[in-house]
């Protein structure tokens, strides 16, 4: 499943432009028959991605060069793509993938444009190529070369599996011609907020009529919808909506390949993977897009302040409001003032069960049971809660307080208030047993 990102470059400064060649481990995927009924067959391949234009800031020199095999194999399935005629935006996040560990998932397998046969000539293929934890994301519809343009050239070795001929050093000649791709194809947002989910599409060939349909569908756990869906032709723009506050623009659509969707107002319900689907004819192609709610959680304690009036145990209720996902962590401590160490409480402490708000968020408390004894005037209590949605955890405190001479006073009174009805109680009983 998990390709592991093989990379090189070429030299090349072309038209002032640094361009470099990538070259991808990918996973040939086939549909195979078999008795149990159909399984896919992954066979090793590779990409390589020519003449990528990059940005200034990379250095040639810590890149190792592509070299193709030195005796052609046709058993190989080398993909060798020239991309000058669609444009694959931040590309060279496909480079800094390399440096930082990035994981890169690619997959190949063949592809029929629509309205086409199956076995129809030029043959096409199409890849995905995703990068773990951040990056450009995209699907590539590859071309290979006609029988005639590959007779032309005189190949005469064929690959194996698929039965296209071959450069002379054993790689399968490929243009891309259309691509659609995400350069932002994860996002983490809050509630209330407005986004833009980023798609894009680009094409070799401008088709000769206006016929082009954007569906934005979202799916979340075995549910799912179409958000908006548009279709261009020369009669006009067509579009329907499922969500408010939501829109794309047309305009932007079909002049600048800008398929981006626009939602504002986020609700946790927004949640979900998000499929941005372009209909070009004679192509048909989508990337995803994963929107995640984060919503860090309000922590506070209920209690405003903590004394001690008299040997009675109190109880602290430290609260979480409204956060999303649901995993939050509450973790206690106590200070003593004496003290440069603290001691950790959270064995003690119980919590509330999960409380969920009519905007989807969570809330939670956690109590915790002190006593007199334990925490003299000047112990500090800490409720530390830690969520996705918070960089370092979250700390709130509450100091224990000398009791105001008010709370002493009221205590005071209440002694002499028990003392005079025993007293009076006594005096009762000592009159009606008379
Ligand atoms: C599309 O247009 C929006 C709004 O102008 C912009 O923020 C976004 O970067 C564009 N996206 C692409 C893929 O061109
Ligand atoms: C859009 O807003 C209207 C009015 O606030 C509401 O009745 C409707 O259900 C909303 N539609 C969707 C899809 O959320
Ligand atoms: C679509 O984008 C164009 C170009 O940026 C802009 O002029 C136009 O106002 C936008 N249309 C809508 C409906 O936002
Ligand atoms: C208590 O001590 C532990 C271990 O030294 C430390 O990790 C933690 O941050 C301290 N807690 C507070 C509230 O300072
Ligand atoms: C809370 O108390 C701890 C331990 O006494 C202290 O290290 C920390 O700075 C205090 N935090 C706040 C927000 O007052």
């Amino acid at each position: 499943m998990l390709a592991v990102f093989v990379l090189a470059f070429q030299h090349a400064v072309a038209h002032g432009v640094q361009v470099a060649d990538v070259v991808l481990s990918c996973s040939y995927i086939e549909e195979g028959g078999g008795m149990t009924g159909s399984h896919f067959i992954r066979s090793p391949a590779t990409v390589v991605l020519k003449d990528l234009p990059m940005n200034s800031d990379f250095s040639p020199e810590t890149i190792t060069p592509y070299i193709p095999p030195v005796t052609p194999n046709p058993d190989d399935l080398i993909f060798e793509t020239t991309t000058s005629s669609v444009e694959i935006p931040e590309a060279e996040s496909l480079l800094h993938a390399d440096c930082n560990e990035q994981e890169v998932i690619c997959e190949l397998s063949s592809y029929i444009p629509r309205g086409a046969k199956s076995d129809s000539v030029p043959a096409h293929f199409i890849a995905s190529v995703q990068l773990e934890g951040g990056g450009v994301g995209f699907t590539l519809v590859l071309q290979a070369m006609s029988n005639e343009e590959a007779e032309s050239k005189a190949a005469s070795l064929m690959q194996s599996k698929l039965q296209l001929p071959l450069s002379q050093w054993g790689t399968l000649i490929t243009d891309a011609v259309f691509v659609v791709f995400s350069r932002a194809p994860s996002i983490a947002v809050s509630i209330g907020q407005d986004i833009v989910l980023d798609c894009g599409y680009r094409q070799r060939d401008t088709p000769t009529e206006l016929n082009l349909g954007l569906e934005w569908r979202w799916q979340y756990r075995g549910h799912g919808r179409t958000i908006l869906d548009m279709k261009e032709t020369a009669a006009g723009t067509h579009v329907k909506m499922d969500r408010n506050e939501t829109s794309a623009n047309s305009t932007l659509l079909v002049r600048e390949g800008n398929a981006s969707l626009t939602m504002e107002n986020l609700k946790v319900s927004d949640e979900g993977t998000y499929i941005c689907t372009i209909t070009s004819e004679p192509f048909q192609t989508q990337q995803i897009v994963q929107l995640n709610i984060i919503q860090p959680p309000r922590v506070f304690f209920t209690e405003n302040k903590i004394t001690f009036p008299d040997e009675s145990p109190k109880r602290l209720s430290c609260h979480c409001d409204r956060y999303y996902p649901l995993d939050v962590k509450v973790e206690w401590f106590s200070q003593l003032p004496s003290e440069t160490e603290n001691v950790s409480l959270t064995d003690e402490s119980s919590l509330s069960s999960h409380r969920q708000n009519s905007d989807g968020t969570y809330s939670l408390s956690s109590f915790l049971i002190v006593h007199p004894s334990k925490h003299p005037i000047g112990t500090v209590f800490t409720c530390r809660v830690s969520h996705f949605g918070l960089k370092t955890p979250s700390d709130v405190n509450l100091t224990v307080l000398t009791p105001e001479p008010g709370q002493l006073a009221s205590l005071v009174e209440n002694y002499w208030v028990i003392l005079l009805t025993l007293i009076l109680s006594i005096l009762f009983l000592y009159q009606a047993s008379r």
